[in-house]
């Protein structure tokens, strides 16, 4: 699944509660200057690789140029082979950590994600295991392979948020329909002892236990495009994604030129084979290379057409909100494997070998600012409960994925009537045309009240946009309630975020007593008695025009007061429950409007 950041609902619960004291004051909207801020406002990771074991002298540490444009560029950083085995694991009981330390130390002070690359690949390993494979058994492979990730992941736990376990294991030549793999010391010379694809869901698997939270990706070359080693790919995903097997992402290198491979189209209809299974892509390995004389110069005509090239590959990332990783390999001409692996050819990245932005710089941060955010019906979600469906007037809805906003979060903003405004720095969202109240934004993530307007339709078209920006609009069922209970640790479940009588959040160790009453805050009841107003801060004195009931441990709690919660935004739902005599311990609550029960597993602690 791409995991949403959840805890949206804690966040426009302490948002909506302190509404009207909230006032961010936000001058002049700062268009991107760097590649870092133009990523920032998609929500999207622009990465580059970075070496210091292959360059002598290192670069990171004598070269000031390479050291800032990397730190002020990019977001993510991945060791181009500082992290590989023949690199990190130079004799059998020998680890070399001082060279992927030394990077993962400079992204940390530089505020940077760490891709790790790569666990396991057939090239690139150091002579001793190449050796010892020529003599040893499956089980004595095994145990180094195991041995391998368990260290080497364990060192960087928490350090590297995303790794490429296994990297290049597909063959170029497919036949038949299952999974053709590459010759390897994992696979099958000798290999571990695992046939198919099993040696790779077991790296999988022990990177998995030697970190818990590190998202796990297969990396690889020529699946930039549909064809026969894409499709065997696919085949192993399915596998893997039906038997739950730890896998996050698809790492896509592209490395390309500027004569047209991928095509737009093949490039798209992959991102969205592999985000149609929950996972997500990285582009991990980007440069666009040219033709280059012998000093390395390249005509400006290849210039324009290599930054036409990166546009164009950004753009089909930036329509997929699958894509979460922009990355290139290298990010100055001076490093840069291209000249050596490809004669003839170079000036394959963004910065020249002065470290001077090339035309695909300007053409990339253009791009961030001018692809059509993507709305999709299944990313708008009950702000409480995150379920998708319809929605109900006055309900606080959250939105994933509309990859364009401001690259930090921005909190309510009250227009001269006091009430929330439509255009939070930039952020509008469109019910029918209607612009409603914005409770936060942030690239990815974007908090609304549903306009009361919708009452009475059956369905609302609606649509995203930033700076003018606009997305492609979404048609959503309207339904005459949608309840969510606010939870108190911002999951949709668990402890809700519910008052005791003297205003105390009612947790385990501050019960509620039987037969006591609480404030339960929620959103989703539909239309109030007497009118509410978009934005405005609730009256108090409207009730629900549907008849709430609630139920604690399955038995009906009476309910004293059910309406707009007094002095909160117009939309926040507060209703007063008295809790069933006889019950002890967190019981399971359910708020029904009309006829419409809110999510479960949201408790009341009772004592
Ligand atoms: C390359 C590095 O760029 C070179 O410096 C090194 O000599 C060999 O490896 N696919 C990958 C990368 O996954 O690890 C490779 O990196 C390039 C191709």
């Amino acid at each position: 699944m791409l995991t949403p950041r959840r805890g949206s609902g804690q966040l426009i619960y302490n948002l909506a509660m302190r509404h009207h004291f909230i006032l961010l004051l936000f001058c002049s909207l700062i268009s991107a200057q760097t590649l870092r801020q133009a990523g920032a406002q998609r929500a999207l990771l622009m990465g580059a690789a970075a070496d210091s074991s292959e360059q002598s002298p290192d670069p990171l540490v004598t070269d000031a140029m390479y050291a800032s444009t990397l730190g002020t560029q990019y977001s993510m950083l991945e060791p181009e082979n500082n992290m590989k085995w023949a690199t990190i694991h130079p004799a059998q009981n020998t680890y070399n950590f001082g060279p992927g330390d030394e990077l993962v130390t400079f992204a940390q002070a530089h505020g940077m994600n760490v891709r790790g690359h790569n666990l396991c690949w057939q090239v690139y390993n150091p002579t001793w295991i190449n050796t010892y494979a020529t003599t040893a058994t499956p089980a004595q492979m095994s145990t180094q392979f195991q041995n391998h990730i368990n260290t080497v992941v364990s060192h960087y736990a928490g350090k590297v948020f995303a790794w490429d376990v296994v990297n290049e294991a597909i063959s170029d030549s497919q036949t038949g329909t299952g999974v053709v793999l590459k010759d390897s010391i994992w696979y099958d010379q000798p290999g571990i002892g695992l046939t198919g694809t099993g040696y790779i869901e077991q790296a999988f698997r022990w990177a998995r236990a030697a970190d818990p939270n590190a998202l796990l990706f297969y990396n690889d070359y020529n699946i930039e495009a549909p064809g026969a080693k894409f499709t065997a790919l696919l085949v192993m995903l399915k596998d893997f994604v039906a038997r739950g097997v730890p896998i996050a992402g698809v790492g896509i290198q592209m490395h390309i030129d500027t004569t047209g491979y991928p095509s737009s189209s093949g490039f798209a209809q992959n991102i969205q084979a592999i985000a149609a299974l929950g996972l997500q892509v990285h582009i991990t390995e980007m440069d666009v290379r040219i033709p280059v004389n012998s000093a390395g110069v390249a005509a400006a005509s290849d210039l324009a057409a290599q930054a036409a090239t990166y546009s164009r590959i950004l753009t089909v990332c930036l329509q997929n909100p699958g894509c979460t990783a922009f990355q290139t390999w290298g990010f100055t001409d001076k490093h840069s494997w291209i000249p050596s692996s490809y004669p003839g050819y170079g000036a394959a990245l963004p910065f020249d070998l002065n470290y001077q932005p090339k035309p695909a710089v300007a053409s990339m941060i253009n791009t961030t600012q001018t692809v059509a955010p993507v709305l999709s019906a299944s990313n708008i979600v009950n702000a409480a409960s995150y379920a998708a469906g319809a929605v109900a007037p006055g309900e606080l809805i959250t939105i994933f994925g509309a990859n364009l906003g401001p690259a930090a979060l921005v909190g309510t903003t009250l227009d001269s009537n006091g009430n929330v405004s439509s255009n939070l720095s930039g952020t509008q969202v469109f019910f029918d045309g209607l612009a409603a109240p914005v409770i936060y934004s942030l690239a990815g993530q974007v908090s609304v009240v549903v306009p009361y307007e919708v009452a009475g339709k059956s369905q609302t078209v609606v649509q995203y946009s930033y700076n003018g920006v606009l997305s492609n609009t979404v048609t959503v069922p309207v339904t005459q309630a949608a309840p969510g209970i606010f939870s108190a640790n911002a999951s949709g479940t668990g402890p809700g975020a519910i008052l005791n009588l003297n205003y105390t959040v009612n947790s385990a160790s501050n019960p509620v007593a039987a037969g006591g009453v609480v404030v339960v805050f929620a959103t989703g009841g539909g239309t109030v008695q007497g009118g509410a107003k978009d934005g405005a801060p609730a009256p108090g004195t409207a009730n629900q025009s549907l008849p709430v009931t609630a139920t604690i441990g399955g038995q009906t709690a009476t309910v004293s007061y059910a309406g707009l919660a007094p002095g909160l935004v117009d939309g926040v739902m507060q209703v007063n429950l008295t809790v069933p005599t006889g019950l002890t311990g967190a019981q399971p609550l359910v708020v029904t409007v009309g006829t419409v029960g809110s999510q479960s597993g949201i408790t009341v602690a009772v004592k």
